[in-house]
């Protein structure tokens, strides 16, 4: 068994550095030191969760591309928290109790500010103590529920393509991963937006057993820029009340909606407020993805296991950045933030789609979060095109990813990681392009991308 695990594992972890402790003998008998570099195995549970492949965040990274590439891959923000936020934080680090340990549920200036600016929108009035936390970004958050909430061999169904902390957040937990493709428009189908992938219910169903513990709902979803439907969300709904299914709400581009679209919330469904644990993040809310702090809205009966696993994790969120973000929260109507923000994100969103648009290639619209999928299928490169091994034996679209970043000098994602390997041809016609960046560097990325034209053929013909 061990052996089996080893030989799939990179070439960094292979089996013979496993057992260099012992003394090694050279040639003319003098000896040679022994490699210390691994001595002590680690846990098998990271092969589970693809914790040790090498991920696409290592492969598209700045490191490996060339040094002007403009980076669209990774979605974080190259500019800053508002001016305000980052104030409030100065003036945190130079209060004494700031600086120390908080209450593991989040220091209670944050959760108030939380009941108050999202209470409306779960229609109740929300209990800071009981039905509130604040998390380490709202990774840690989920992670936490998890630990709370599975048992070993519990199965946990998420959509794909997934966010991909999900996969080794359930495996590390004991529980088993279950897949659902989210289904994309034809081909052939024109204009495509979020709205196009579908989900097939029967599908659903036929995923859930007696072992289905949790779904995983992404709404706006990442990567695909989809906002759930209240019809298609209704629908979950009486699944999860049919199989007692605890759900995992995953809200955290909650204020990155356009065209006017609606954000559903879960949570606010009939019935749906007792089963389900719904996600945020500041990093998302307020450019502020290293400041990791998130939290989580739901029941006392979700909260409270979910607490006791959080506080044996993290103890407490760093707490100078829970006052910067509490200060956010309270002032945010006041500097018309969220109204604003989403415009700047329509605005660049705008930059990309046209630069989409000007070179004939087929895109998902998002209708939320920062994500737009380009369709690769069109996409044609040298056959000899020389590829590094670390994309060859992957999908289509690590290749694709390469192309474009090494020929025009703009990086994106391969969107088959975010599916189980079963589904990766699904995935594999996708790149994934962030648009939370500047206007300037969108419009930079727009017209390096037209240096794709000269290898763009009709309606994938090449398939
Ligand atoms: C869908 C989704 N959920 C959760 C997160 C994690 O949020 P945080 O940075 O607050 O941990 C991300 C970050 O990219 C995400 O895309």
């Amino acid at each position: 068994m061990l052996s089996a695990v080893y030989s799939t594992l990179p070439r960094r972890f292979s089996p013979t550095i496993f057992n260099t402790a012992r003394k090694m003998s050279t040639a003319n008998g003098t000896k040679a030191p022994a490699d210390r570099s691994a001595l002590i195995p680690f846990s098998l549970r990271l092969k589970e969760g693809r914790a040790l492949a090498q991920d696409v965040w290592s492969i598209f990274n700045a490191a490996n591309l060339p040094s002007d590439c403009i980076n669209l891959g990774q979605g974080y923000m190259n500019f800053a928290p508002p001016q305000w936020v980052k104030k409030a934080a100065e003036e945190a680090l130079n209060d004494v109790g700031a600086n120390h340990y908080s209450h593991p549920k989040g220091r209670p200036r944050l959760r108030q500010a939380i009941k108050n600016q999202y209470g409306s929108q779960f229609n109740r009035e929300l209990n800071t103590e009981t039905e509130i936390l604040v998390t380490s970004g709202a990774n840690e958050g989920m992670y936490s529920v998890l630990v709370a909430f599975l048992e070993e061999g519990d199965e946990v169904i998420m959509f794909e393509p997934f966010f991909d902390q999900y996969l080794p957040s359930v495996t590390f937990n004991g529980g088993k991963p279950v897949y659902v493709p989210l289904h994309p428009p034809a081909h052939s189908k024109e204009k495509q937006t979020g709205k196009d992938w579908t989900v097939d219910f029967d599908e659903l169903r036929r995923a859930i057993t007696h072992r289905t513990k949790i779904i995983i709902i992404n709404t706006p979803h990442n990567p695909v820029g989809k906002v759930f439907t209240k019809s298609e969300l209704e629908q979950i709904a009486a699944l999860a009340e049919e199989f007692n299914l605890l759900v995992m709400a995953d809200e955290v581009y909650d204020c990155l909606l356009y065209d006017d679209e609606e954000h559903v919330r879960f949570a606010t469904l009939p019935g749906m407020w007792d089963r389900t644990v719904t996600v945020g993040s500041a990093g998302k809310s307020f450019a502020a993805t290293g400041w990791r702090v998130g939290w989580l809205i739901g029941p006392e009966s979700i909260i409270r296991p979910t607490l006791a696993a959080t506080t044996r994790i993290v103890f407490c969120t760093n707490s100078p950045l829970q006052e910067a973000v509490a200060a956010g929260l309270e002032q945010a109507n006041s500097h018309h933030f969220f109204e604003t923000q989403t415009k700047e994100y329509e605005e660049r969103r705008n930059v990309l789609i046209k630069a989409f648009d000007r070179l004939g290639a087929k895109y998902t619209l998002p209708q939320g979060s920062y994500f737009i999928l380009l369709d690769i299928s069109d996409i044609e490169w040298p056959e000899d095109y020389p590829f590094p091994d670390s994309v060859l034996g992957r999908g289509r679209d690590f290749k694709a990813c390469w192309f474009i970043a090494m020929e025009v000098g703009v990086s994106s994602i391969p969107v088959s990681e975010f599916y189980c390997e079963e589904h990766t041809g699904i995935g594999e016609k996708f790149a994934r392009f962030a648009f939370c960046k500047d206007i300037d560097t969108l419009k930079t990325a727009g017209n390096r991308l037209q240096g794709l034209k000269k290898f763009l053929v009709k309606d994938g013909a090449h398939q």
